[in-house]
């Protein structure tokens, strides 16, 4: 990303980055096969575990794996860690059995959360999706 590109996507996702549970609330109502993958929630109503510790505990875990990935954008210097991190995430999710198809539903949740929830316009919308298209070039060739 360019640091211009890097600038909108910090914008937008700093409206929501403290939403952690609402986003992963957001991404099970969606998708439920995704819910069904973590062991802690699968087949339980999504109220009944929203409000628990191990729901916050782990969509604070995803959320805080996202800022970190976005913090380190929009600086060629940095790509190599952004690299780092997308190479394992795809390691660990693949011993998961997540698939490519799960993985663009998780992006489909997560954008229509953060363009429903931040002020978003074309220009945004270009930034985010070039930052998911570089995420998930580097993800799904390993996964
Ligand atoms: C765990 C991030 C997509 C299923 C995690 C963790 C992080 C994370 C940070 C916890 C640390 C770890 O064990 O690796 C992400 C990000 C995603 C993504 C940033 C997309 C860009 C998905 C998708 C699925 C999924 C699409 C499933 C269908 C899981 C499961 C766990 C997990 C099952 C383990 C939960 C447990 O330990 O009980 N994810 N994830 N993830 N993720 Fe993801």
């Amino acid at each position: 990303l360019s640091a211009d590109q890097a600038a909108l996507v910090k914008g937008a996702w700093d409206k929501v980055k403290t939403s952690e549970v609402e986003i992963l609330a957001a991404v099970f109502t969606a998708y439920p096969d995704i819910q069904a993958k973590f062991p802690a929630f699968a087949g339980k109503d999504l109220a009944s575990v929203k409000g628990s510790a191990a729901f916050a505990l782990h969509a604070t875990r995803i959320v805080s794996f996202i800022s970190e990935v976005i913090s380190l954008s929009g600086n060629s210097a940095t790509a190599p860690a952004i690299e780092t991190l997308a190479t394992e995430l795809a390691s660990n999710h693949k011993n998961r059995g997540v698939t490519q198809a799960q993985f663009n539903e998780f992006r489909t949740a997560l954008t229509n959360y953060v363009s429903s929830n931040a002020s978003w316009g074309d220009n945004v919308a270009a930034a985010w999706n070039q930052a998911f298209d570089n995420v998930y070039a580097i993800i799904f060739a390993r996964l």
